[in-house]
């Protein structure tokens, strides 16, 4: 067992997708069970929006919001709490008007480069899970797994709306499928690394599949790749 655990080499995954998709849901119980440090790359962004919306930036005004770059420190710690200038905004920038402002600064060239080059500093420590929008094809194009993890609009929204609830925030079904339908466009169709499917990356339509079994699948194709080193 000791032999095959030293042939075993921590490696990158990289999980891309649309909105809600269970992205993170999946990450962060991935990273618990390798031992691996999970980096939620739409928590960044979602912290630069909610900075705008906080201090009344015009979010559609780029150069207004490039000039607050230089103000926004973001840090995570192992709990997957999120610190937005060493305060926890964890639960403030799920609201889905701040998933909004980040959908729209994200679309802005200094705002990719200034959160791409944190997260790739930030993923130098060996047996990293990232997820996000552009982690396979911008981020870490050399990740040795790179999912795309996809599911239905319908079943998104559901996920969503059950989640909200939960957390307490509103939720109104329609509003959200909405919301996921524009978010996806914006994503999709902007000019600076938009949403898409890494070349190699392996695609896991999870609509019809329960959290369980999309851990265990990511898992299995985590060891083969950890074994390959
Ligand atoms: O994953 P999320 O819903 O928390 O991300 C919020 C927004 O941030 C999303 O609409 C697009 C943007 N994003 C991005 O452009 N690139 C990433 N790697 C992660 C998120």
């Amino acid at each position: 067992f000791q032999e095959r655990k030293v042939m075993m080499k921590k490696i990158s995954i990289a999980i891309d997708g649309p909105s809600a998709a269970g992205k993170s849901s999946i990450a962060k119980i991935v990273a618990k069970k390798l031992g691996y440090v999970y980096i939620d790359t739409g928590a960044m962004y979602r912290c630069v929006g909610y900075y705008c919306l906080q201090n009344n930036i015009d979010l559609n005004n780029e150069t207004a919001v490039s000039a607050i770059l230089k103000n926004i420190k973001i840090t995570m710690d192992s709990n997957n709490r999120v610190y937005l200038n060493e305060h926890d905004v964890s639960d403030q920038i799920r609201q889905d008007e701040v998933s909004m402002s980040a959908s729209l600064v994200s679309s802005y060239q200094d705002v990719r480069e200034f959160l791409v080059k944190q997260q790739r500093k930030m993923s130098n420590v060996g047996g990293v899970i990232l997820d996000g929008r552009d982690i396979g094809t911008v981020v870490l194009p050399d990740a040795k797994l790179k999912i795309y993890q996809n599911a239905s609009v319908e079943t998104r929204a559901k996920r969503r709306f059950l989640e909200n609830k939960k957390r307490g925030l509103s939720a109104d079904l329609e509003t959200i499928k909405k919301d996921i339908e524009q978010r996806d466009y914006q994503d999709m169709n902007r000019k600076i690394s938009p949403l898409k499917k890494a070349d190699d990356a392996i695609v896991l339509d999870t609509s019809n599949l329960s959290i369980d079994e999309v851990v265990n699948e990511v898992l299995k194709l985590a060891k083969q790749r950890e074994m390959e080193g």
